[in-house]
């Protein structure tokens, strides 16, 4: 297995995903916490970091039990402090080395770079640059702007690299850990799904003993997937509840709370679709409609997790992107757009311990580790909705009618996606009701009725979006459903924006 130290680089975690798509087993520790215990780990991997190393707060870790006896991998921060600390100069550089840059020069007849050629995009993010090499430094690759822009430490397995091989944008960084981790380290590639599971359920085992877990379900991938996991290891001491706001999607609270029952989870349904919507009642602002569906949300689990006895630990389905984001919307510098509620929603008074068990991973990493524990690929598979559900579907103001023919309107969408097996190829798919009305004809009647919105969209992890190209024949069947069947209805359009500028949700 893998170590990285995290230097509090913003791709830490992306780069033990790329470890895990080798499926190769890692694990993060903070710099400044090696674990004692090295024997076990065959590879070393150095994130970047936010700081300098010329600065005064400048990250020293003591990798003496680590130098020259394992295979390390410094990425950024991890060259810069491999350079800086050991007879090497770094200094403030003065070209920009932001962003896309080509390998100008590869050295040849390496095992590091295998299969990667001159030429190959990598991804800069420094502003000091290694002027030189520390002490048994080889150089192995440049950039047009950076000299040392790779460099391995001879008698040692030591390679440091200045550029990120853990985004994306560098086109052969999955190549480039694969050389490392395989070809150099010799790590066993035995990270599979059903590893993560027995792994998880054993830590929780440990963790959880014989506490009781409240969990809240939504029908999601997240939630559902972390109770399977916690049922695994602490079964009927799990304790899920399983809200309906009113503000699902048609039968969708009698249908998933049927499903969850028959995955053998200790479920509890609490309807409390009057409880919301009254509060909901006259209600038209967005964040409002938000900030009072996520505390009622709050009102109506506290009162069901009080009548569990003893109960010690709240488990959530976040997982890694929400983390992230949640950052970034509290106190980062990105202005908060919408208040997503899901993460940092316990309230004080109620004092439990959090566990997390998806913290770590990303949206299809869990799809896999669902699919390994044999969890229905139709939950699996689910597109994301939003916790405040309909709500934000419905422009202005909310009424029960309102909710009722969005929910018709919704449910004919959906439906249709999935027969003509277009389900699976888009990534989120809604109707918005908006607040207008338009004239229409119906036989020879003049009608003055409401307008929906169908809204489908591609992307990896919502944050940028796509809207998708359906077939024109879908979307005259789909129109030709919604406003046939769907009383109060006489105008169906299609969102063609992409996001940004306008976002998934029109609320
Ligand atoms: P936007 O509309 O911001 O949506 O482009 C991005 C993703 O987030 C979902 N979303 C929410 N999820 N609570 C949630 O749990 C919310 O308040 C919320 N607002 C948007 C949206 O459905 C999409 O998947």
């Amino acid at each position: 297995k893998v170590l990285i130290l995290d230097f509090g680089s913003q791709y830490t975690q992306l780069i033990a995903r790329r470890v895990r798509e080798l499926n190769i087993y890692s694990e993060i520790y903070p710099y400044n916490k090696i674990p004692d215990q090295l024997e076990s780990y065959n590879a070393v991997i150095l994130s970047g970091s936010p700081v300098s190393v010329r600065s005064d707060e400048a990250l020293h870790p003591d990798l003496s039990n680590i130098r020259g006896k394992k295979p390390i991998l410094a990425v950024c921060y991890g060259a810069q402090y491999l350079a800086h600390f050991s007879g090497g100069e770094v200094s403030e550089s003065n070209t920009r080395e932001y962003g896309r840059a080509n390998l100008a020069y590869i050295k040849e007849e390496e095992d590091f770079f295998e299969n990667i050629h001159k030429g190959s995009q990598v991804w800069m993010s420094h502003s000091d640059t290694i002027k030189q090499l520390p002490e048994g430094g080889v150089l192995l690759a440049s950039t047009e702007d950076v000299e040392n822009a790779a460099f391995k430490i001879e008698n040692e397995q030591t390679y440091a690299i200045q550029f990120h091989p853990e985004v994306y944008h560098s086109t052969d960084g999955h190549q480039l850990l694969h050389n490392f981790l395989i070809k150099i380290a010799r790590v066993n590639q035995d990270w599979t799904p059903q590893s993560f599971v027995e792994e998880t359920v054993d830590d929780l085992k440990a963790k959880l003993g014989n506490d009781k877990v409240v969990l809240g379900l939504s029908g999601g991938v997240d939630s559902s997937v972390a109770a399977m996991l916690l049922h695994k290891a602490i079964g009927k001491n799990l304790y899920c509840i399983f809200v309906n706001n009113g503000l699902l999607r048609k039968n969708e609270f009698e249908d998933v709370l049927h499903q969850y029952e028959g995955m053998g989870l200790n479920v509890k349904g609490v309807d409390a679709s009057a409880r919301f919507l009254d509060a909901l009642a006259g209600k038209s602002e967005p964040e409002e409609k938000r900030k009072i569906i996520g505390r009622v949300f709050i009102e109506v689990f506290d009162d069901e997790a009080h009548s569990i006895q003893d109960v010690k630990w709240l488990a959530q389905g976040t997982i890694y992107p929400d983390v992230i984001e949640s950052v970034s919307a509290t106190g980062g510098p990105s202005a908060t757009i919408k208040s997503h509620h899901n993460v940092g929603g316990l309230p004080d008074f109620m004092k439990l311990k959090v566990v997390e068990p998806l913290k770590s991973l990303f949206k299809d990493e869990v799809r896999r580790v669902g699919a390994s524990m044999n969890m229905d690929s139709q939950l699996l598979g689910r597109h994301p909705f939003p916790g405040p559900g309909l709500a934000i579907r419905i422009l202005g103001d909310l009424t029960r009618e309102k909710v009722r023919i969005l929910q018709e309107v919704d449910a004919i969408f959906i439906n249709n996606l999935k027969s003509w097996n277009l389900y699976d190829k888009v990534w989120q798919a809604g109707a918005m009701l908006l607040p207008v009305n338009s004239v229409g004809v119906m036989g020879d009647e003049r009608t003055y009725e409401k307008c929906v919105a169908l809204r489908a969209v591609e992307s990896t992890d919502g944050m940028t979006a796509d809207w998708v190209n359906l077939p024109y024949e879908f979307l005259q069947k789909t129109s030709n459903e919604i406003i046939n069947r769907v009383k109060g209805v006489n105008r169906v359009v299609y969102d063609i924006s992409s996001k940004p500028p306008a976002t998934i949700e029109w609320e």
